[in-house]
């Protein structure tokens, strides 16, 4: 297969996406961001914002602006690449919402009551139970397939949505004839932070919605609440330093965080701090978070403070997906028996 522009060897399609519906997170950051870094040598990588999937739940218009801006500079920060790679926001690229328009007309509804995400935000949210939460896989597996994305990098948490990404594909291919690629989910292991855990109840994943900020550790948090949320962050019952996920999840997230910043693996861990107690590893895990942290903070407050630079590329991230987007589109609608414009 060749691309279109250069005519060079196909690379494989990567895309994911965050939602900007909160400051970002830890969590965030070892199951997405950090792989979609090391992702881009040899892959041709779509990076969005998914504006329209926040708006599921109430956001704040002030503040969803501002997430958004914020959290584009910290793909930046992180070591995105705008020039070789397209980022972009989702809502920059109306494909998005048509082709989940098109979708939803061949997605089982039970299919979609279904989901975990599904009946755990109904029941946070019973207030604001809206046709948008029901549909948010549906859209998400539009932001997959309008690029033909071979593999989708995310946390364990989105592992169900990716089926009905493959199930809407193979229905669609079944239905008028062979059109999307069938996506692969590209989860890490989650010893290196697949299910990030809540620092605060180390059985529940880190969310950048919780209620309980000491349980998030965010990624522009000032290195003296760094330091606090960890000295503060629960443990297990027991001294010693041990990855046990199941037996002793408090412990074993910590490990975890240590593992991602330092590289440090849990045997050498256990060993270098046994018989020291939990104080002294959750002062150097506190030191290490914060050295990690600092120069990509340093770089998100520098690309804050040239807005026009950040807009100039969200418009070139924009037509660099929709020239992608509406082609795949067009196809889409003239198989679906729409008239052609
Ligand atoms: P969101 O914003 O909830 O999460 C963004 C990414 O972060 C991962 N993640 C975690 N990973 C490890 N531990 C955690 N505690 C943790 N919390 C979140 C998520 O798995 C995700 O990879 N529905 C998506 C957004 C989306 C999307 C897409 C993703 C919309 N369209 C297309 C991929 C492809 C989501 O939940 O975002």
């Amino acid at each position: 297969m060749a691309t279109e522009t250069t005519g060079e060897a196909r690379r494989p399609v990567i895309l994911s996406g965050i939602q900007p519906s909160g400051r970002l997170m830890f969590g965030n950051y070892l199951g997405a961001m950090r792989n979609w870094v090391r992702m881009q040598e040899d892959h041709d990588c779509f990076y969005m914002l998914v504006d329209l999937h926040a708006i599921t739940v109430w956001q704040k218009p002030a503040d969803l602006r501002r997430n958004t801006l914020e959290s584009l500079a910290l793909y930046l920060a992180a070591g995105i690449d705008p020039e070789r790679h397209t980022v972009f926001i989702q809502s920059h690229v109306p494909e998005h919402s048509e082709l989940a328009w098109i979708l939803n007309c061949i997605a089982p509804l039970g299919q979609l009551q279904r989901m975990t995400q599904f009946k755990d935000k109904s029941l946070k949210h019973e207030k604001n139970l809206n046709a948008g939460l029901l549909n948010y896989p549906v859209l998400m597996a539009a932001d997959i397939l309008l690029y033909n994305a071979d593999k989708v990098p995310v946390g364990e948490d989105q592992k169900q949505h990716l089926e009905l990404a493959r199930d809407l594909a193979g229905r669609f291919n079944h239905l008028y004839s062979e059109t999307f690629t069938l996506p692969e989910p590209w989860i890490p292991p989650r010893s290196e932070g697949a299910r990030v855990m809540s620092l605060q109840e180390p059985t529940a994943k880190m969310s950048k919605s919780d209620t309980d900020p000491n349980g998030v550790l965010f990624l522009l948090d000032p290195p003296a609440e760094i330091k606090a949320k960890i000295r503060r962050a629960v443990t297990d019952s027991g001294d010693s330093i041990g990855y046990d996920p199941e037996g002793r999840p408090g412990v074993s997230n910590l490990m975890t965080l240590f593992k991602a910043v330092t590289g440090e693996d849990f045997a050498s861990l256990e060993a270098r701090f046994a018989g020291k107690g939990y104080g002294a590893f959750k002062e150097e895990l506190g030191e290490a978070l914060v050295a990690y942290l600092s120069p990509i903070q340093q770089r998100t407050r520098e690309l804050l403070g040239d807005k026009a630079q950040l807009e100039a590329l969200l418009k070139q991230g924009a037509e660099k997906a929709r020239w992608r987007a509406r082609r795949m589109l067009d196809k889409v609608q003239r198989k679906v028996g729409f008239l052609p414009r």
